[in-house]
C-alpha cells in the first residue's frame, strides 16, 4: 500500500504562526503530499505510526517554522563597495558618494562589465548564505543594469537561482538611479524604462515593478508614470519609499494598490493611513538603517495602530546593506525597531510573503506550501537572539529537501 503522505517530520516543536502568537505545538508533526502541507498538529494526533503514514519520515529536534521569505533584495550584483564603507566611516555621506558618481552607479559599472556567467558566479555565494540561514523564497531586484540588455541580464541571472530548493521572484527596478548616458534627462530615462518593461515582461522575467522614489532617485511624478505602465500590464508595484526623506512615497505606493512600501523611515501618519486602506505591507529594512547609522525610526507604533502588516527583509545590496542573513535582519528589527521576536518571525514569513503577493506560504497550515525550516533552538525567540551562528539543520521547499546540514566533527577530520 502506498503511504498517504510523501514526507513527515516528527520530534520537533512547531511555530505554525497560524492565529495569534507563535501558534506553538509541542512535540509536533508536519506532513506533506504533492508539495502541500497535509497534516500539522501534535504527534499524538497522527492517525497511525509515522513509518506507515509517509514514504519518508524525518526525526528532528528543536523547532520548525515556516520557511523564511526574503522579500526585498538586490542580491545579484558584481563587485563590492567596501571602499565606500571605509569612506563613510571617515564621515562621507551615502548621498554625497552617490552624487559624486559612486554608490549605485559604481555597482552599475561592475554589473555592465560582467557577463551572465560571471554575474551568476559572483552572486551565488550570497544566495547560498541566505539559503543556509533559512530562506526558502527569495525576491531579487534588477536595478544595476540601467539599460535594456543589462537589466535583462540581471533578471535572467536572478531567475537562474530558481530551483526546487528555492523559489525566486524577480522585480524590475530600472528606476533605481540615472545612468550616465541619461545625465540631466531623467524624464527621458523613465520613458526608456517604460519602453523596456513590456519587452522584459513578455520574456517572463518580471513579477513586480519597483522604483527608488527619493531626492537622489526619481520623483513621485516620474515614479507615477512608470507605475501607470506597470498597472496597464497587470503587474503589481512596490516602492523604495521615504527612506532618506518624506516624498510621500507610501501614499503613492498605496494609490497603486502597491504590494509594499519599503524602508519607510520618513513615512508620515497620512502615508501610514493610506497604506492601511490599500492593504500595502510595510517592509522594514533594518540592515540599511544600521549600516547607514540612521536615527529616524520607521513609524512602528502607527503601523501597529493602523494594522499595517510589517515585513522584514535583508535588502542585501553592496552599498547600504551587505547583509547575508535574514535572521540577522530579524535581530536588527528587534534591537533597533523594538519588534518582538514573534513579530519579527511573522515579518520574515507571513507578512513577507504577502509583500510579494503570495498567499500560499508563510504559515504552517494544511493546504499551504510545504516550505519549512528546522532550527536547533529551544525557543523561537532564539532566532532573533543569536548574532550569527549556524542554527538551521534542515529546510524543505514545496516538499523537496532543500537543505540538510552536515557537520563534520573535528574527530572525523
Ligand atoms: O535599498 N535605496 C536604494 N537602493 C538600495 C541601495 C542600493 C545601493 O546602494 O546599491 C537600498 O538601500
Ligand atoms: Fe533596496
Amino acid at each position: 500500500m502506498t503511504p498517504r503522505w510523501d514526507g513527515l517530520v516528527v520530534g520537533a516543536s512547531l511555530a505554525t504562526l497560524d492565529g495569534d502568537g507563535y501558534g506553538a505545538i509541542d512535540d509536533g508533526a508536519i506532513a506533506w503530499k504533492n508539495g502541500l502541507i497535509a497534516f500539522v498538529g501534535p504527534r499524538a494526533d497522527l492517525p497511525g505510526s509515522p513509518s506507515a503514514l509517509a514514504a519518508q519520515v524525518i526525526e528532528a529536534t528543536g523547532w520548525i517554522t515556516p520557511g523564511l521569505v526574503d522579500c526585498h533584495t538586490h542580491a545579484v550584483f558584481a563587485g563590492d563597495r567596501a571602499s565606500e564603507f571605509e569612506m563613510r566611516l571617515e564621515g562621507a555621506r551615502y548621498e554625497d558618494i552617490a552624487r559624486a558618481g559612486g554608490g549605485i552607479l559604481s555597482t552599475v559599472r561592475a554589473v555592465r562589465a560582467a557577463d551572465e556567467d560571471a554575474l551568476y558566479a559572483q552572486s551565488r555565494p550570497r544566495i547560498e548564505a541566505l539559503r543556509r540561514d533559512g530562506v526558502t523564497t527569495l525576491e531579487i531586484k534588477s536595478g544595476y543594469g540601467l539599460d535594456f540588455d543589462n537589466e535583462r541580464k540581471m533578471l535572467r541571472v536572478a531567475r537562474r537561482f530558481a530551483s526546487p530548493a528555492l523559489d525566486v521572484r524577480t522585480t524590475y527596478l530600472a528606476a533605481h538611479a540615472l545612468p550616465p548616458e541619461f545625465a540631466g534627462r531623467a524624464d527621458a530615462y523613465i520613458d526608456a524604462a517604460i519602453d523596456w518593461l513590456p519587452r522584459l515582461h513578455a520574456e517572463g522575467l518580471v513579477d513586480a515593478v519597483d522604483a527608488f522614489c527619493e531626492g537622489i532617485g526619481f520623483s513621485p511624478a516620474q515614479t507615477r508614470r512608470l507605475f501607470e505602465r506597470a498597472r496597464s500590464l497587470g503587474l503589481p508595484v512596490k516602492l523604495h519609499a521615504d527612506q532618506l526623506s518624506d516624498l510621500d512615497g507610501a501614499s503613492l505606493a498605496a494609490e497603486f494598490d502597491g504590494l509594499s512600501a519599503d524602508h519607510v523611515e520618513h513615512t508620515s501618519e497620512a502615508g501610514v493611513r493610506a497604506m492601511a486602506a490599500a492593504g500595502t505591507v510595510a517592509v522594514l529594512l533594518p540592515g540599511a538603517f544600521h549600516v547607514l547609522r540612521e536615527t529616524r525610526l520607521p513609524p512602528i507604533d502607527a503601523f501597529r495602530a493602523h494594522g499595517v502588516p510589517m515585513a522584514i527583509a535583508t535588502d542585501c545590496n553592496p552599498g547600504t546593506s551587505p547583509l547575508l542573513s535574514l535572521r540577522q535582519a530579524m535581530q536588527l528589527a528587534c534591537t533597533h525597531f523594538r519588534l518582538t521576536p514573534e513579530q519579527a518571525l511573522r515579518g520574515a514569513t507571513q507578512h513577507a510573503a504577502r509583500a510579494l503577493g503570495l498567499h500560499d506560504r508563510g504559515v504552517l497550515r494544511t493546504g499551504l506550501r510545504a516550505d519549512l525550516a528546522v532550527w536547533d533552538i529551544r525557543h523561537p525567540a532564539e532566532l532573533c537572539y543569536w548574532l550569527g551562528g549556524d542554527l538551521l539543520s534542515r529546510a524543505v521547499v514545496a516538499g523537496h529537501p532543500a537543505y540538510t546540514r552536515h557537520v563534520i566533527h573535528p574527530s572525523e577530520t
